[in-house]
């Protein structure tokens, strides 16, 4: 059980034209990120993400909701949106067989499908709750503020919905609110009527929170092996108790990042799995780096990162045009899994065709693990800067170690762009302005903002 970073591609020496991280920068960068490396690890009282794969009492609150639910319910409906969703999202499309939720009861050993609304189209709300058996139906309300307005108001509609169908008082034991200890109306109206709950830790917020609750009571209830994930994070832990950048791979990954955005001009971050099911994760990974980097610094700079996610062999008739040969502004981080090879025989046929003959008695792992080592090479040939980062199989152990790996770097990389890494201030006017026109008390002050903008002006508008 590996992960491996190999940013040979990131290097110069390996890229033509003095592309690429010199190794005095490299150097240089120890230093700092033995600041960074201090700052995170001191504050592991408030960091509450740290210490998420050793939290046993909070392990133990899932699985007692887990094993109470067993074999009541043949679906799992998550509402929750940004780090309330991505997480679990990702870990059941990496985890579950593909297509998870069209596999039959049997198939899926017993274990509930998972849906998650993450957003509030109405359209999609509607289809979803039309299929829907909600009488077999578990509905886990994730907010760690307990308040967000998309979330509540999916909330208000499915509750409606339950309550049709099993009355006010059996509504209720379809419902475990996810959310904060203490705080935000979740968990007001938990304790008014009896809603089981389980805790968000005040100190894990929204997007640090995949292996709180959050992410591992659903992954529990489809039968994931919750403790091997948390076993990943702990092991990365471990390795990240080092601040030598030689001995801490994610400190490596946020100094390799951060080295290539502010010295070299690679403001874009591109992360690649070259798996179907580590899709999400690109996605999970994209809302963890941009909500936390992409901020004003006190000193007034705007910095960060852009995430962009990609996967492959798909988005090499796709994006990957782009990154060889657009602006040479990118990183590209990929993520290999080994030991595939023998995944997906392609049949011999058609040998005499030169575009079919040579494939045969290959394989698809084969075909997608060369695929991987081309692109990063032809990349590499044209003087773009890429990392390759290897797991041994896409598990339980594996993606906890990823998940983890990814929240400390971005931990490192707020210290090393000199933000805050835990707060989303830019989100807030939006909201403001949302609360305003939604009629929301205590929002007078962004109405009058709201209203003091500038009217749509006809000269710069067509149809
Ligand atoms: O990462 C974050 O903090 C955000 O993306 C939140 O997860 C998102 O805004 C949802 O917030 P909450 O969990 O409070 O409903």
């Amino acid at each position: 059980m590996t992960l491996s970073l190999d940013f040979t591609n990131m290097m110069a020496g390996a890229l033509p034209d003095g592309a690429g991280i010199t190794p005095a920068q490299w150097d240089a960068a120890a230093a700092p990120f033995a600041t960074a490396h201090a700052a995170v690890h001191a504050r592991v009282h408030d960091l509450g993400f740290l210490s998420l794969p050793t939290n046993e009492p909070l392990l133990e609150q899932s699985l007692r909701v887990a094993e109470h639910a067993r074999g009541r319910f043949t679906d799992v409906l998550l509402l929750g949106i940004g780090g309330s969703a991505l997480g679990p999202i990702a870990l059941r499309n990496a985890l579950c067989p593909p297509q998870w939720n069209m596999l039959d009861t049997q198939a899926r050993g017993g274990h509930p499908r998972l849906h998650v609304l993450d957003n509030v189209d109405p359209g999609t709300i509607a289809a979803l709750l039309a299929r829907l058996d909600l009488a077999r139906t578990l509905v886990l309300v994730v907010s760690k503020s307990g308040g967000t307005v998309e979330t509540m108001a999916q909330y208000l509609i499915v509750r409606e919905a339950l309550a049709r169908v099993r009355g006010e008082k059996g509504a209720r034991e379809h419902l475990v609110f996810i959310t904060d200890p203490v705080v935000g109306a979740l968990r007001r109206i938990a304790k008014a009527e009896g809603v089981t709950t389980v805790d968000i830790p005040a100190n894990v917020g929204g997007r640090f929170s995949v292996l709180s609750p959050v992410g591992i009571l659903p992954a529990a209830l489809l039968g994931i092996d919750v403790r091997a994930l948390l076993a990943g994070a702990a092991h990365v832990m471990q390795g990240a108790a080092s601040s030598a950048l030689a001995d801490n791979l994610p400190g490596a990954f946020a100094v390799l990042q951060h080295l290539a955005d502010t010295q070299h001009g690679r403001h874009v971050q591109v992360l690649m799995p070259y798996a179907d099911p580590l899709r999400d994760l690109a996605l999970w990974f994209v809302q963890l780096w941009a909500e936390s980097l992409g901020k004003r610094r006190p000193d007034g700079m705007h910095v960060g990162p852009t995430p962009l996610p990609a996967v492959g062999a798909t988005d090499q008739h796709s994006q990957v045009q782009l990154f060889m040969e657009g602006p040479r502004d990118k990183t590209v981080t990929f993520l290999a899994v080994r030991g595939r090879e023998q995944e997906g025989r392609i049949p011999a046929r058609h040998g005499d065709i030169a575009e079919l003959g040579y494939l045969g008695g290959h394989t698809l792992g084969e075909l997608i693990a060369i695929e991987q080592r081309a692109t990063a090479g032809a990349l590499a040939a044209r003087g773009r800067l890429n990392a390759t980062l290897t797991i041994d199989a896409i598990d339980a152990w594996h993606l906890g170690a990823l998940v983890q790996t990814f929240a400390l770097a971005t931990a490192y990389a707020g210290v090393l762009y000199g933000v805050d890494a835990f707060d989303q201030p830019g989100v807030e006017l939006g909201k403001q302005f949302a609360y305003a026109m939604l009629g929301r008390a205590g929002s007078e002050q962004a109405r009058a903002e709201w209203d003091a903008l500038p009217a749509p002006d006809p000269r710069w508008r067509i149809g």
